[in-house]
């Protein structure tokens, strides 16, 4: 709880970050099963923004894992708390005026919607949307041979539930688009809401 502790106003404000900037700050949230192509997408339109002169970030599941979240197990618990932190410090990389990207399960509605609140209008809740069946196929990381053999417990769209997204701001099927195709999706998205400009 904060008490003895004083807000400060920031001297730089908002307008004057976006207009050194050129474009508004977004939260660009990515959420899909493991092996979605979450990761893959969210790097690509990372490439592409940053090409188009835009400042950004991405946070990405595994990699946050090894350092802010590396307390964090798979259970219900955990998975809240995980992603109750990356939406704080979402928030104040949208303070800092950047496009921020965060690639990561966030299996629960709940919440996403927690996320969506503190963000307000910039939040953009991007569906990768790749079936089970296909992740599974893919199985890069060879999780959900060990989540089927018992070896992984709490396994998202196995052990673990998956809420989708009921109506997410873009929504990528991904079986039948290229990552590139995914990617441009996004970017257009970000074009049509004069989000950034190019
Ligand atoms: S989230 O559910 O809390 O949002 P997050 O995106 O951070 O998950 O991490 C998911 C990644 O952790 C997966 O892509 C996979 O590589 C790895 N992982 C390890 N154990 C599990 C598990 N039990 N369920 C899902 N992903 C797991």
């Amino acid at each position: 709880m904060s008490h003895n502790i004083v807000w400060h106003n920031a001297a730089v404000s908002h307008n004057e970050r976006q207009q050194l900037n050129g474009h508004k700050p977004c939260l660009l949230w990515y959420t899909g099963l493991s092996g979605s192509g979450k990761s893959t997408i969210a790097n690509a339109v990372d490439r592409m923004l940053f090409d188009l002169g835009c400042h950004t970030y991405l946070l990405d599941g595994d990699n946050v894992r090894h350092g802010l979240n590396r307390d964090l197990g798979f259970d219900d618990a955990s998975r809240v708390e995980n992603i109750r932190r990356i939406t704080e410090v979402s928030r104040l990389m949208l303070d800092a005026g950047l496009i921020v990207g965060t690639a990561f399960i966030s299996p629960f509605i709940a919440d996403r919607a927690q996320a969506k609140a503190l963000a307000g209008d910039a939040f953009i809740e991007v569906f990768v949307d790749t079936p089970l069946a296909i992740c599974e196929q893919r199985d890069p990381k060879g999780l959900y041979k060990k989540a089927r053999a018992g070896e992984i417990a709490h396994f998202t769209g196995i052990s673990s539930p998956y809420e989708a997204p009921l109506s997410p701001d873009i929504h990528l099927q991904t079986a039948a688009l290229t990552i590139e195709q995914a990617a441009r999706q996004v970017v257009v998205f970000l074009q049509q809401h004069a989000i950034i400009c190019q």
